[in-house]
């Protein structure tokens, strides 16, 4: 396949590649002499093909730098680790650090590379849905914190964006699910029909071709909000729908729920925190629910501990202006964004989430 940008708007080619090795080494070889290739462990046979070919194309790679897969890797080890692979290499300005895995990885490997000298240019190949629809694209690097996730990173962004499409075949079955509400999460801010396209999609990897036109969607809305708001002084907060209850969700299980899973919760609770604020209709809010469940995603759990959450939500408060402001529903494909929302209506979603939906929501 040649290389061609999947998703117009950003200053970097986003594109989905059936030979990553190749087109990664087209994107690199005359403009960098070296990389080096960060993977997660979980694709370093992958990362290694990538490395083997940029060296047989005269792009230096070394050894692939490999870190443990799993969120508890998006902390400063993990950063010294992928520093200390570029200080052994003596790695220069004018290197490349090409990063391999899912969104852990993809943020991690890029936040190493924007502390390397001062920043090093990377490019970023994710491996999972996720990281093709949304992890990858728009800059945001970050390591979390004891106090909250990604609560330590920077805006850099990456030189190219190559989804690695046949990586998808070996991705583990949650992280599907993940990628499912991500990409929900993208049809309700700004694509409406891709949020029943996601409806049709096969719920294994078998048929991974499938996904790549709908994960291109998704990554498009995403780079087009970015486009015209990088640094997020505004409309970027869309982005973020879902997210100030999943987070929380996520943070108060310890990470029992994953990032997709608490996702999905954090629509269902946008979506009824919607109703009366911007009149968002049970219709709608049947068509998202109905979308995520196909998918086997949760729209509730008993096992939410309604004051842990609510208490790990303060962290998001206390980084905003005092207030808890969300972003809601208008409908599919339309967002509004800033929206404070009372703590007792906060409350109240939050405790609904721990029922399945009654009349609907
Ligand atoms: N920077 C951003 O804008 C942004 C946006 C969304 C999410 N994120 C971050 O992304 C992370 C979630 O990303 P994710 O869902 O990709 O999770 P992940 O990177 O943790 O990967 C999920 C699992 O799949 C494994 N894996 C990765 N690729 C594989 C493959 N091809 N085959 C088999 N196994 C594979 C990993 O080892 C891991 O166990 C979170 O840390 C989240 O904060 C960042
Ligand atoms: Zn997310």
């Amino acid at each position: 396949m040649s290389v061609m940008r999947a998703v117009e708007g950003l200053p970097y080619p986003v594109v989905f590649s059936d030979d990553a090795p190749v087109d990664v080494t087209r994107l690199i070889a005359g403009c960098a002499s070296n990389a080096v290739v960060v993977a997660d462990e979980a694709v370093a046979a992958r990362a290694n093909e990538i490395a083997a070919h940029l060296s047989e194309r005269g792009v230096e790679a070394g050894p692939v730098a490999a870190i443990a897969g799993g969120e508890e890797s998006k902390r400063w080890e993990s950063v010294a680790a992928i520093h200390d692979a570029l200080a052994r290499r003596y790695a220069e300005r004018s290197w490349i650090v090409v990063a391999v895995g899912g969104g852990m990885l993809t943020d991690v490997a890029g936040f190493a590379a924007a502390t390397y000298m001062r920043g090093l240019r990377w490019l970023a190949v994710p491996t999972t849905p996720v990281g093709m629809a949304d992890a990858a694209v728009g800059g945001k690097t970050a390591i979390n914190h004891a106090l909250g996730k990604n609560l330590i990173g920077v805006y850099w962004d990456p030189v190219a964006v190559v989804a690695d499409v046949a990586a998808l075949a070996t991705v583990p079955r949650r992280s599907f699910a993940d990628g499912i509400a991500e990409m929900a999460k993208a049809a309700i801010v700004g694509d409406n029909s891709l949020l029943d396209e996601l409806g049709t999609l096969p719920r294994l990897p078998d048929d991974a071709a499938r996904w790549v036109p709908l994960l291109a969607r998704a990554a498009a809305v995403k780079a087009h909000i970015v486009a015209t708001d990088p640094r997020e002084q505004g409309r970027r907060a869309e982005l973020n729908l879902g997210h100030t209850v999943g987070h929380a969700l996520e943070k108060a299980s310890a990470y029992r729920v994953s990032h997709g899973e608490a996702v999905a919760l954090g629509l269902r609770a946008a979506g009824t925190l919607a109703h009366t604020v911007t009149g968002f209709s049970l219709e709608e809010h049947r068509r998202i629910l109905a979308v995520l469940e196909r998918h086997g995603l949760p729209v509730y759990d008993p096992a939410i501990d309604v004051e842990t959450c609510l208490a790990a939500m303060q962290v998001d408060k206390k980084r905003r202006d005092g207030s808890l402001r969300f972003v809601l529903p208008i409908r599919v494909g339309e967002v509004v964004w800033g929206h404070e929302v009372s703590p007792e209506a906060v409350r109240g979603a939050v405790q609904m989430l721990r029922r399945p939906p009654a009349d609907g929501w």
